[in-house]
């Protein structure tokens, strides 16, 4: 397990060489993630099935086991800062970038809001069986990031970065995972991303509401 251990923590390490962007997993048609319906700018894909939620299950067990959670959210929040600097502001601070990423792991409020991160996507992970909770949680997780002025974008952008691991992940311990877990992570975090998005815009609502005419 400390020879899977060190290559899973390379692998997430080495996020900045993976191939980002186009045509990803996550873009709803290929790779297991049905889009619903579609107007301009606003994809609504399905639910995951009992099978997705089966899947993700034993593939997040499978790596919360391998990985302590403080490490993956650290190494998980480095690696999507290093593909996507823009967002650096909403987890390490302005001016962070300047230090460097590899400086992140000392610095204190980058390392509290990536573990929080890390946490709070593994509470939606563990919760799967009961998914109008997971929506809940989304949408209000959606919502509080949407007040940090966290944007969609940025959520898709993490949501592909996952995506590409599982993909790698998988293919390398093909045996650690279930067969489908791609399809089935698509289908997963397509739909989160989602309702969190749904949550995003709950609070964008209130605050049009709220502001004087
Ligand atoms: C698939 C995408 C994501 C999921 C499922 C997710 C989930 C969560 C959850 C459940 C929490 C804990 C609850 C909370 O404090 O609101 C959290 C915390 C946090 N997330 Fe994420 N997140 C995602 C992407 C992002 C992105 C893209 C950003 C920023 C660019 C972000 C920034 C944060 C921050 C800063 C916190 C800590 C909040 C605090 O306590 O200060 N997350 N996330």
């Amino acid at each position: 397990m400390q020879a899977v251990q060190a290559a899973l923590a390379l692998a997430v390490c080495a996020g900045g060489a993976l191939p980002m962007g186009s045509g990803s997993a996550a873009s709803g048609s290929g790779g297991g993630g049905r889009a619903l319906s579609s107007t301009k700018n606003q994809t609504v894909f399905e639910a995951p099935n009992h099978h997705d939620v089966q899947d993700v299950l034993h593939g997040w067990w499978t790596v919360k086991r391998t990985l302590p959670l403080r490490y993956l959210g650290v190494t998980l929040l480095m690696t999507f800062l290093k593909l996507y600097p823009e967002h650096y502001d909403a987890f390490a601070g302005p001016g962070a970038e300047l230090h460097g990423v590899e400086r992140l792991p000392q610095n204190k409020p980058f390392v509290a809001k990536a573990v929080t991160c890390a946490y709070g996507m593994s509470s939606m992970f563990e919760n799967m069986e009961d998914l109008p909770l997971v929506e809940e949680i989304a949408k209000q997780v959606g919502e509080r990031r949407g007040r940090d002025g966290v944007t969609a974008e940025s959520l898709e952008d993490m949501r592909d970065l996952m995506l590409h691991l599982v993909t790698h992940y998988h293919k390398k311990y093909a045996e650690l995972f279930p067969l489908g877990i791609v399809e089935s992570s698509t289908r997963t975090l397509n739909w989160i991303v989602d309702m969190m998005k749904k949550g995003m815009q709950r609070q964008a609502d209130k605050k049009k509401k709220a502001a004087p005419p």
